[in-house]
């Protein structure tokens, strides 16, 4: 933590050196280099303490204020990081400050104050309203939720275009694909109908299937994780993007072998983990 009053801190250090600015504009590098983030591709916002945005920056200082598509009162006071939209995450990493922004939401839920970033007129991803939903929903049920990533995976997007849309069918997929899916993500895959990025309509899709799931996949778009901390909601992401990638590389080819029903079963049992009802079939 810093010695100098806030101010001093952003003037006189690399706003890399701030925590959280370093950790977004790593994860975003990561997915830009995995190929999942192509031009202005995905976006991410995470849930910060004011204790963590206080110690490097000047909380009191709004630097101007936003209209969110729609009043978020059970998100008032809160601080976000976000990626800003149209931001290549290519860039995030030479210019922090230009491509992603500290948000609080006002105390009345009705305004964005922006703390710092999003410099030169940015504003923040157009998928807010999705996010701002999901961290609503995922936070009704998981008090330590912190994150949520959206991006385009490779391999998931490919398989919405020649796998059922049936989650529960998708999800059994996924489980079969790689040994420890069913442990990463026992609560399975949430899958909407294809509909128009950006949108409160999205969000609202998106947000109702993060009641019961961890994970979204938008069908020929791409995906949404989401977790405690960066590391999981990425980790949830790659692990699902594994299987896809997987099932891509052998759905064309005679299968000798594969993971039974009942080795799920026990798998699960001996991670302590319960599967999603109704997804494996004895
Ligand atoms: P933004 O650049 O507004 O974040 O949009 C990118 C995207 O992936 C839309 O779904
Ligand atoms: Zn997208």
């Amino acid at each position: 933590m810093s010695t100098l009053p806030v101010n001093e801190y952003v003037t006189q250090h690399h706003s890399l050196d701030i925590p959280f600015v370093h950790e977004m504009a790593k994860i975003t590098q990561c997915m830009w280099k995995s190929g999942w983030d192509e031009r202005n591709g995905g976006n991410v916002s995470c849930i910060l303490d004011e204790q963590e945005v206080a110690a490097y920056i000047d909380i009191q200082d709004v630097k101007r204020t936003l209209q969110p598509a729609f009043p978020v009162h059970e998100l008032a006071g809160r601080y976000f990081i976000v990626t800003g939209s149209g931001k290549y995450f290519k860039n995030v990493l030479d210019d922090p400050a230009g491509n992603l922004g500290v948000l609080r939401v006002s105390a009345d839920g009705e305004q964005l104050e922006v703390l710092w970033g999003l410099e030169n007129g940015a504003v923040p991803t157009s998928e807010l309203p999705a996010h701002f939903m999901s961290h609503i929903e995922r936070l009704r049920v998981d008090p330590q939720h912190r994150v949520v990533i959206h991006n385009h995976a490779t391999h998931t997007l490919a398989m919405t275009f020649v796998h059922d849309l049936d989650e529960r069918a998708f999800t059994r997929t996924l489980w079969e694909m790689c040994t420890e899916c069913v442990v990463v993500f026992p609560d399975g895959i949430g899958i909407i109908p294809w509909m128009v990025p950006g949108s409160s309509q999205i969000g609202r899709a998106t947000a109702d299937k993060m009641r019961e799931h961890r994970a979204v996949i938008w069908p020929q778009h791409g995906i949404f994780g989401t977790g405690g901390c960066i590391d999981e909601a990425f980790g949830l992401i790659e692990t699902i993007e594994k299987a896809a990638q997987i099932y891509m590389l052998i759905a064309h080819l005679p299968i000798r072998q594969k993971i039974t029903q009942q080795e799920l079963i026990d798998l699960a049992q001996a991670f302590g983990v319960t599967p999603r009802a109704g997804i494996l079939e004895l």
